[in-house]
């Protein structure tokens, strides 16, 4: 099969990976890609938001599937697009991504159907919005961009005065463009952080391994949020006693809720949950694997990622059973200095095949490039370094072996990722 993937972050890179692993895999193309995918799959230079120009490629190149990972191309309809062209796709039309596109539309549908999440209010009017905050008196609040953000539309306002700044920054000041006109407000949740992935053919959800990202870019959740600086899996804090309560509450009404709503969803739903004391309770949807929670994820995965990919896209997901090696992973970000505020590219990177020549231990890249022969950085986040061992000590020990090999000016990374 020929097999497209769009996008070129590190989630990519794992998918690539793990597809290149399997027997029917003839030729791997990725749109646009990065330097290490490159070694894996043909890079194509489209823009992962260019719908039409991959549509075009896709038609040119009669391809057998394409694996649509980042959230913008599926809220733009490219899979819907592919479909039309007659191009099987991987991932949900734009109708099912609105879970992910629409915080309003989420938290909504979570309130009709009786998914437990935060209570929360919406606004699409800023004095609204700032009348209501006048009557708060229980601080802090989270104030959610409706829209697509690049993961930084969550702010969590510990006094009215931080809530004010936010609602500004967001409906007037439209920081986060067109996605912070119209807000959610919602109460604030406390508990250990979970992320349940599940592939999804629309009818039947079957749930990945869990995991846990680490947002803050600094050791012990200090600073700000980032897209994620490390992830684990499986997530210590996720019982068998907990994946039952979610799988009856929350995994399962929400694939019937979308069902019921005309907009069956297809692809992957990555749950944002958090353990609560009142129970666990979802934080947010996303309409596609996480990044960097695949690079977890995946490595433990032992079925073929083609075979499940094509029951999604067939909707015979009822025949597979998904099986998840024993062990642990631990994938270290390593970030530009600077992220995730402004940070310098094209630095030389090093030690990438000594850090891969570790047991179990596997390089992939985000934002890196080839500058001639060299490889340069080209990014906020630019290597996850994952290691699969037998034990959670061993896994994050072993990651931290990798990182020790790797250098590039102005590295930085957390040094506490899996503790
Ligand atoms: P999100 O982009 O929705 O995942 O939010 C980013 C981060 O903000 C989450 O990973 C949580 O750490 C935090 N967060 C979001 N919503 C809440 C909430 N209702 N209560 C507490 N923390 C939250
Ligand atoms: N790691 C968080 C996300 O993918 O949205």
């Amino acid at each position: 099969m020929k097999v497209l993937v769009v996008g070129s972050g590190g989630r990519e890179h794992a998918i690539i990976h793990a597809l290149a692993q399997s027997p029917r895999i003839e030729q791997l193309y990725a749109a646009p890609g990065n330097a290490g995918i490159s070694q894996e799959a043909v890079c194509v230079p489209i823009a992962a938001n260019d719908v039409a120009g991959m549509v075009d490629f896709a038609v040119q190149q009669e391809l057998d599937l394409v694996v649509v990972a980042p959230e913008d191309p599926l809220a733009l309809g490219m899979v819907d697009a592919l479909e039309a062209a007659g191009i099987r796709a991987f991932g949900p039309r734009r109708n099912a991504a609105v879970l992910e596109a629409s915080k309003i539309f989420s938290k909504n549908l979570m309130a009709r159907y009786g998914i437990p999440t935060a209570e929360y209010q919406t606004f699409l009017d800023m004095d609204d919005a700032v009348t209501y905050l006048d009557g708060v008196d229980k601080f802090p609040v989270v104030i959610k961009a409706d829209g697509l953000a690049l993961g930084k539309g969550v702010i969590i306002a510990h006094d009215r005065q931080e809530a004010l700044q936010a609602v500004t920054k967001m409906m007037q000041d439209q920081a986060f463009g067109a996605a912070g006109g119209r807000i959610v407000v919602e109460e604030f949740l406390t508990g250990p952080e979970i992320t349940v992935l599940a592939f999804c053919d629309g009818k039947t959800l079957l749930p990945m391994v869990s995991s846990r990202d680490h947002k803050p870019v600094f050791d012990g959740n200090k600073g700000p949020n980032t897209g994620g600086m490390g992830t684990i899996a499986p997530n210590p804090a996720y019982t068998t006693e907990m994946a039952r309560e979610c799988k009856e509450k929350i995994f399962l009404p929400t694939v019937r809720a979308m069902q019921e709503e005309g907009r069956p969803f297809k692809g992957v739903i990555y749950f944002g949950l958090m353990a609560t004391p009142q129970g666990v309770k979802v934080i947010e949807y996303n309409a596609r694997f996480g990044d960097p929670e695949t690079q977890v994820v995946l490595p433990l995965l032992e079925n073929d990622l083609l075979d499940v990919f094509e029951a999604v896209v067939d909707e015979r997901l009822d025949q597979v059973q998904l099986q998840f090696k024993p062990g642990c992973a631990v994938c270290v970000c390593l970030a530009s200095g600077g992220y995730p505020g402004s940070y310098e590219k094209g630095k030389p990177i090093t030690g990438i095949a000594e850090a891969e020549a570790l047991s179990g231990v596997q390089v992939y890249h985000a934002g890196t490039k080839w500058e001639g022969e060299t490889l340069v950085t080209n990014g906020g986040r630019v290597l996850g370094v994952t290691a699969v061992a037998g034990s959670r000590e061993e896994a994050i020990a072993q990651a931290y072996d990798g990182v020790s090999h790797i250098y590039f000016e102005g590295m930085q990374y957390r040094a506490d990722i899996g503790r």
